[in-house]
C-alpha cells in the first residue's frame, strides 16, 4: 500500500497516495481527486505538475544534474558517440559493439528520402524557415512509409524509428541545400553520422569536401547534449499528440513546430541575432542588460533562464568550455564570442538574475559554435532538432509502451455565465 497523504476540502478529509522515484521525487497523485472532492488542481504552466513517470531522463535542477539512464551527461559527452546516446535513450541500455554496428548499419541503409518527397522543396518559398520545412517534410514521412505506422507493432516502431533518425540529417541538409540554391547532395553510406550530415551540408559537385574530425567530432558531442531533457515543452507535445495514438511521425513533426519557439529550443538562433544586435549597437552590453531587467521592455536576455536548472545547466558548461576549442581549431574569431562572455559575466553579477536564478542555459553559447561551423543561425534550431530526436522517440515509446491515457487536461471556466441569446435586430 503506497503512503497516503490526507488534506481537508469543504470540510471533507481526502486521502491522496503518494508516489516516490527512484531518486527521492516525491509526487501527490490526483487522479482520484476529482472524485472524491469536485476539486481539480491548478498549475499554469505545469511547473509543479508530473505529467508521466519516466525512466530515460533525471534533470535536478538545483544541482545541475543532468543523466540518461543514470549515465551522466559529463561521461556520455566524453565516451559516447551520439548515435551511442540515442540507442541508450531509446533501448534502456548502452549498446554492445554488436548492437551499435547494427543500429549504425541499419541506419545507413536508410538515409534516402523518396525522390518524389524531394520535390515538396521545389514547392516552397526559398526563404521559408527551415524548421516549417522540418516539420513539413517529416510529418509528410507518413504518407510514403505508410508500412511502418502501427503503434502497436514492436515492428513497425522500430523501422520508423530507423527511418526517422536516418532520414532527418537528409531533410536537414536537403532545406540547407534549397535554401541556398545549391544542388543537392546526397547521403553517402561510407561517411558516419554526423560526417556524412556535414557532407551533405557543406559539400559541392564541383569539388572534394573533407569532413573535419575534429568538426565531425564537435557537432557529435553538440547532438549528445541536446539528446533528451525529460518533459520539456517540445517532448511534452510529442507525447501529448501520441497520446491520441498518432504515428511517431506525426507526433514528432508537432515536436518539432514546439521546439521552434524562441522561449524554447528557437532561442539557439534567438541568442545569435541578439548577440549581433549588440554588436551592431556599439557592443553596449550594460545596455541590454538593463532592457533585460525593465518590466516595461519585452527584450529577454535569450539563452538565459531556465524552469528547471535554478543553478547552472550543465550542458551550457560543456559547452562553454568547448567554444575556445573549436573556434581556436577552425581559427575563427568571433567578435560575438567576447559579447556573450561579458554578458554573462555581468548577468551573474546582477541581483536581478541572481535573485532569479537566471544562469546560461543550452542555447547560450551553442549558436557561436554552429555559426564557426559554418552554419546559418536559421539552421540552428534545425540543428536541436537533430540532436533531439533520439529523446522525442525514447518518450514516444515509452509513452506507447505504458499505454497511457489519452492527454485530456481539464481547466477553470472564467468566462460568461449562463445568458439568452440575442436576435441580431437587437444587439447594440
Ligand atoms: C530550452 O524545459 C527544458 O528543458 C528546455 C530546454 C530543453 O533542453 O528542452 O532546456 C531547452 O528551451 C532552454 C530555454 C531556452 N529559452 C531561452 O533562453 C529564452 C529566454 N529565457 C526565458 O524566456 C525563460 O527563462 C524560460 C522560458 C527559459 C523559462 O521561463 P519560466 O520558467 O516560465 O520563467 P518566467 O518567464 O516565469 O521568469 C521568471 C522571472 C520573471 O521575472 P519576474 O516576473 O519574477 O519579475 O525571471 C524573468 C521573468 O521576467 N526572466 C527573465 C529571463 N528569463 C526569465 N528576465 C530576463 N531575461 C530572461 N532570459
Amino acid at each position: 500500500m503506497s503512503q497516503q497523504v490526507k488534506i481537508q476540502l469543504d470540510g471533507q478529509d481526502v486521502e491522496l497516495p503518494l508516489i516516490e522515484g527512484s531518486e527521492g521525487e516525491k509526487a501527490l497523485d490526483v487522479s482520484k481527486l476529482r472524485a472524491q472532492s469536485g476539486y481539480i488542481t491548478y498549475d499554469g504552466g505545469f511547473g509543479n505538475t508530473g505529467a508521466c513517470q519516466s525512466g530515460i531522463t533525471f534533470v535536478q535542477g538545483e544541482k545541475g544534474i543532468l543523466r540518461h539512464r543514470g549515465y551522466s551527461i559529463e561521461g556520455l559527452c566524453e565516451h559516447a558517440s551520439f548515435l551511442e546516446v540515442a540507442y541508450l535513450l531509446i533501448y534502456g541500455e548502452l549498446p554492445t559493439q554488436s548492437e551499435l554496428t547494427a543500429f549504425m548499419d541499419e541506419i545507413t541503409q536508410h538515409t534516402l528520402i523518396h525522390e518524389d518527397l524531394r520535390r515538396i522543396y521545389d514547392a516552397l518559398p526559398k526563404d521559408a524557415h527551415p524548421m516549417a520545412i522540418l516539420s513539413s517534410v517529416v510529418c509528410c514521412l507518413s504518407t510514403f512509409y505508410q508500412d511502418s505506422l502501427d503503434y502497436s507493432n514492436p515492428d513497425h516502431v522500430r523501422l520508423s524509428i530507423i527511418r526517422l533518425l536516418a532520414k532527418l540529417p537528409t531533410i536537414a541538409a536537403f532545406t540547407y541545400k534549397k535554401s541556398i540554391g545549391q544542388p543537392l547532395i546526397y547521403p553517402r553510406n561510407d561517411l558516419s553520422y554526423t560526417a556524412n550530415f556535414l557532407n551533405m551540408m557543406f559539400a559541392l559537385p564541383t569539388e572534394s569536401y573533407h569532413v573535419d574530425p575534429d568538426i565531425s567530432e564537435a557537432l557529435d558531442q553538440l547532438l549528445i547534449l541536446h539528446g533528451d531533457h525529460e518533459q520539456n515543452c517540445s517532448t511534452s507535445t510529442v507525447r501529448m499528440v501520441g497520446s491520441s495514438h498518432a504515428n511517431l511521425f506525426a507526433s514528432v513533426s508537432a515536436g518539432i513546430c514546439a521546439l521552434w519557439g524562441p522561449l524554447h529550443g528557437g532561442a539557439n538562433q534567438a541568442v545569435l541575432e541578439m548577440l549581433q544586435a549588440i554588436h551592431e549597437d556599439g557592443d553596449d552590453v550594460e545596455k541590454y542588460v538593463n532592457l533585460a531587467k525593465d518590466k516595461t521592455s519585452d527584450f529577454r536576455l535569450m539563452g538565459f533562464g531556465h524552469r528547471v536548472y535554478k543553478n547552472f545547466d550543465p550542458r551550457a558548461q560543456i559547452i562553454k568550455s568547448s567554444v575556445d576549442k573549436v573556434l581556436n581549431k577552425l581559427g575563427v574569431k568571433d567578435p560575438l564570442l567576447g559579447i556573450a562572455r561579458k554578458l554573462e559575466e555581468i548577468a551573474l553579477n546582477d541581483e536581478y538574475f541572481s535573485q532569479r536564478k537566471l544562469y546560461p542555459n543550452v542555447d547560450f553559447y551553442s549558436g557561436i559554435i554552429y555559426r564557426a561551423l559554418g552554419f546559418p543561425s536559421d539552421m540552428f534550431t534545425v540543428l536541436f532538432s537533430i540532436g533531439r530526436l533520439p529523446g522525442w522517440i525514447a518518450q514516444w515509446k515509452e509513452m506507447m509502451e505504458d499505454q497511457s491515457r489519452i492527454a485530456r487536461p481539464r481547466q477553470i471556466y472564467t468566462g460568461s455565465t449562463e445568458r439568452d441569446y440575442v436576435p441580431i435586430d437587437q444587439r447594440s
